[in-house]
């Protein structure tokens, strides 16, 4: 269950008899490798401890809205943030019903109106309880909301009926929330990301680079495979591992990044500039080590190829998405450079100082974008880059939907201010 590596799972665990299965789909999210936060409704604690979730999930489990402790750590919104998806089993009639008419009076049903993550439902209860018009209804409204129904199986019931009520199977629920993360958002398209730092050499022991660690471009190139595209992932040097169905090509510096991008951008529908590229290198390298002689030593640096502003005036009709880091004037810089660079979309995050106060950046795990197009723009919160590299991916592949609809209209440019999300 390769898709669910690395994945953050909220499991809402409700007032049904199996409740108990629940915690043998805990043990089987682990195994396939997700990071699981069992949430878990009054009415199930009256049938499974809330101590056998937190010891199989390793976490503390969540169980009330209105607990202080809890907000002032992992609220309702915090867990919504924190998730990748959040599936409910079992999904008691009671729950189902709550969802449809977006009540959020628990922290369950407060979570999952306050997340935008995919949701996925097994509902479990006495056939009766799931053939009435009510729940049918609203299952029938849920679904159309695009919440994902699994199951319920037919079969023998714990009151003793036989018919449709029971709780789907563990591999096929497993199987079933590997489904969310398989959007098909950019099926046929072949996306190029760069990611991580460069090395301008200075002499053979000695190179120019930053501190990017290659964990944002490399999420982009997870999410977009996730996504359907055909991924071409350029990589500077970091400590990533691949992710499963992407093409790296690794170089060293800005310029074998940029002849290896042009080297395979044709095909290409969209190029990600995720990586941090040197502005500067060395404009003579020394054949053998630089001695330490006491004195000063002055390096001469040339600018290296820009290799955004390169692609997008040799491909104008290439849609193109950059990344700006900044320590101040964030919102500006970034509006400044996507108009500079003719860039369809940039995405920007704090680096230094500022980036320590609110979200990281640079070898963090977490990460927060301000993202901005043409007449418009969105606020990614701090969230796993994992989770902001799929948020980002839908809004690329919705301006790109629209830049192909309408390539003329790309062209006019203004400044604007992203909506709050
Ligand atoms: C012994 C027992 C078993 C129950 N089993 C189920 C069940 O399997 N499915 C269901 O929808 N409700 C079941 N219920 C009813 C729910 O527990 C009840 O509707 C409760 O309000 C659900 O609340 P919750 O969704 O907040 O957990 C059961 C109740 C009892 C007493």
């Amino acid at each position: 269950m390769e898709k669910l590596v690395n994945k953050q799972i909220v499991l809402g665990v409700t007032g049904s008899i199996a409740a108990y299965k629940a915690a043998e789909l805990v043990r089987r999210l682990r195994d396939a490798g997700a990071e699981v936060r069992v949430v878990m409704t009054q009415g199930a604690t009256e049938f499974v401890s809330p101590m056998t979730f937190q010891a199989l999930s390793g976490h503390p489990v969540h169980l009330t809205l209105l607990d202080t402790d809890a907000e002032a750590g992992m609220g309702h919104i915090e867990l919504a943030r924190w998730a990748d998806a959040i599936l409910v089993a079992p999904a008691s009639a009671d729950f189902i019903a709550r969802l449809t008419h977006g009540r959020a009076d628990d922290l369950l049903s407060a979570v999952c109106l306050a997340s935008d993550v995919p949701l996925a439902l097994a509902p479990a209860m006495n056939n009766k309880m799931w053939h009435n018009p009510a729940t049918q209804d609203n299952v029938q409204r849920l679904a159309s909301r695009g919440v994902l129904m699994l199951g319920p199986d037919e079969g023998g019931q714990a009151c003793g009926e036989t018919g449709a009520g029971r709780l789907q199977a563990p591999e096929e629920l497993l199987a079933g929330l590997a489904e969310l993360f398989e959007s098909g958002l950019l099926s046929g398209k072949t996306v190029m990301i760069t990611a991580g730092p460069t090395r301008e050499t200075i002499d053979p022991v000695r190179y120019l680079s930053n501190r990017s660690s290659g964990k944002m471009g490399f999420a982009i190139a997870t999410a977009a495979a996730e996504a359907g595209a055909r991924v071409i992932l350029v990589a500077g040097p970091v400590a990533q591992t691949t992710p499963s169905h992407v093409q790296r090509l690794d170089v060293e510096s800005a310029q074998e990044m940029f002849d290896t991008v042009l080297a395979n951008i044709n095909g290409v529908d969209i190029f990600i500039g995720a990586a941090a590229v040197a502005d500067y290198r060395p404009v003579q390298v020394a054949t053998a080590k630089i001695k330490k002689d006491g004195g000063s030593l002055r390096l001469e640096l040339e600018p290296t190829p820009d290799i955004l502003a390169e692609i997008k005036a040799r491909y104008p009709g290439l849609f193109c998405v950059g990344f700006a880091a900044e320590t101040h004037d964030l919102q500006t810089f970034a509006q400044e450079k996507r108009y500079r660079k003719g860039m369809d979309m940039i995405a920007a995050n704090w680096v230094g100082p500022a980036a320590t106060e609110t979200d990281g950046a640079f070898g963090s795990e977490t990460n927060a974008l301000l993202v901005y197009w043409e007449g418009g723009g969105v606020e990614l919160p701090v969230a796993a880059k994992s989770h902001l590299a799929r948020q980002l991916l839908m809004h690329i592949a919705q301006q790109y939907e629209q830049h192909a609809a309408h390539p003329a209209e790309q062209k006019v440019v203004s400044l604007t201010t992203p909506d709050r999300h």
